[in-house]
């Protein structure tokens, strides 16, 4: 059983079962879901975790609260990722109080019909455990609406939800210091666009209002428990929802049999020679959207291309888009090309993807009908330098 903390033990499990989170995104490393125990004069769960692994979470619980019951539950978010073994947890526990806010209960009552033995709190109220001083701040879209996030003033802890969680099972250590993190990194940018994408004004809210509690230790439901890289994750979830990008630019681009993707390479090329080193290419037939939104929130500068499929944008290019459009992507420069064998409605198509995401149109849409031509060589290759040009105009 690991001890993260004075009487604060790790309980959460790894799913290297799963291939999709949500059943959509891709788990290269797997998740973990995170839920820790609190073993003071009152005993407080914070959390439970996916009903798949409510037998192993039931034993490690147990375990850790060596033959006394438990006293309390705190539940911070009640997506089934983590609040899926809450009905096990009580026929278990049935004396546990169950801590949440009024959103909280109207799930509790919806997904396991409980709707006794609850125990409401509001903005800033607060629960001694004997040692342990913890209180509550509301975090409404962080990522439901019933978000609540849970800080432990004795040691400094803050139980964070999703927020500042990342893709990628825990291997042995639980803590940060104890591991190498490197490969964290890129699956939290990815883990924050696929879940958290969408709501960037109501992480800057959560954000500010934390920023007035000194944290030495970030608890967050997926992935490591954060304290020497407490400033690094929470500066990336900061920069991630304000939208602000990296130098670097995103061609996302779809092809049946070649031609399109024949122009993305000349697009490539011309940025490469104007000195953008920072160039990614998807072929969104191959490139899960789940990357390609990682990416999509990374650079600056996003370039779609796609072909003309009955009148229509290639399906696989709008489902990207789709995406795109449901997280609200702010503030990017945005060129667009396409092709077509006898009439197009690509490009037509996505000019009013870019005005509907009110991004800034970059260059002159390159449109190729059949074959590469020498004239549209030559409008891909404006393309772009005039992306190049327009992006360190904006270094
Ligand atoms: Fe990890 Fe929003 O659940």
């Amino acid at each position: 059983m690991k001890e993260i903390a004075n009487q604060i033990y790790y309980v959460g499990v790894n799913d290297r079962q799963k291939t999709l989170f949500e059943n959509m995104w891709p788990l290269p490393y797997g998740v973990s879901y995170n839920a820790y125990l609190i073993v003071d004069e009152k005993t407080v769960l914070i959390d439970t975790v996916d009903v798949c692994y409510s037998d192993l979470f039931l034993k490690k619980v147990a375990e850790a609260l060596q033959g006394r019951t438990l006293d309390y539950l705190i539940v911070n978010h009640m997506e089934p990722d983590h609040a899926g073994s809450i009905r096990l947890l009580r026929q278990q526990y049935p004396g546990v109080k169950i801590v949440g806010n009024t959103k909280t209960f109207g799930m509790l009552a919806g997904f396991h019909g409980i709707t006794d033995g609850l125990y409401e709190v509001k903005e800033g109220d607060t629960l001694n455990t004997g040692v342990h001083q913890l209180s509550f701040y509301m975090a409404p879209m962080v990522h439901w609406p019933e978000v609540m996030v849970t800080y432990d003033a004795t040691d400094k802890i803050l139980f964070s939800a999703d927020a500042f969680g990342t893709y990628g099972t825990l291997d042995g250590a639980v803590v940060d210091k104890d591991m190498d993190c490197s490969h964290y990194w890129d699956e939290m940018v990815r883990y924050y666009a696929n879940i958290v994408g969408k709501y960037g004004n109501p992480v800057q809210r959560a954000l500010q209002k934390l920023s007035a509690l000194e944290i030495q230790t970030i608890c967050s439901t997926h992935g490591p428990v954060w304290q020497e890289h407490v400033a690094k994750a929470v500066g990336i979830y900061d920069r991630l929802s304000r939208y602000e990008a990296e130098e670097g630019v995103v061609i996302l681009y779809g092809s049946m049999y070649g031609h399109t993707e024949q122009m993305a390479e000349v697009i490539a090329s011309a940025l490469a020679d104007q000195g953008v080193k920072r160039i990614v290419m998807h072929n969104v037939s191959k490139t899960p959207a789940s990357y390609i939104l990682a990416d999509v929130f990374r650079y600056k500068g996003i370039i779609v291309g796609s072909p003309t499929y009955s009148n229509q944008l290639f399906p696989e290019v709008e489902a990207v888009l789709s995406k795109i459009e449901l997280r609200e992507v702010k503030n990017r420069l945005f060129g667009y090309f396409g092709s077509f064998s006898w009439a197009g409605a690509a490009v037509k198509r996505l000019a009013a993807f870019g005005e509907k995401m009110k991004w800034e149109t970059v260059g002159t849409p390159a449109e190729q009908k059949q074959g590469m031509t020498a004239a549209d060589h030559a409008a891909c290759y404006a393309l772009g330098k005039a992306m190049a040009e327009q992006l360190k105009s904006k270094a």
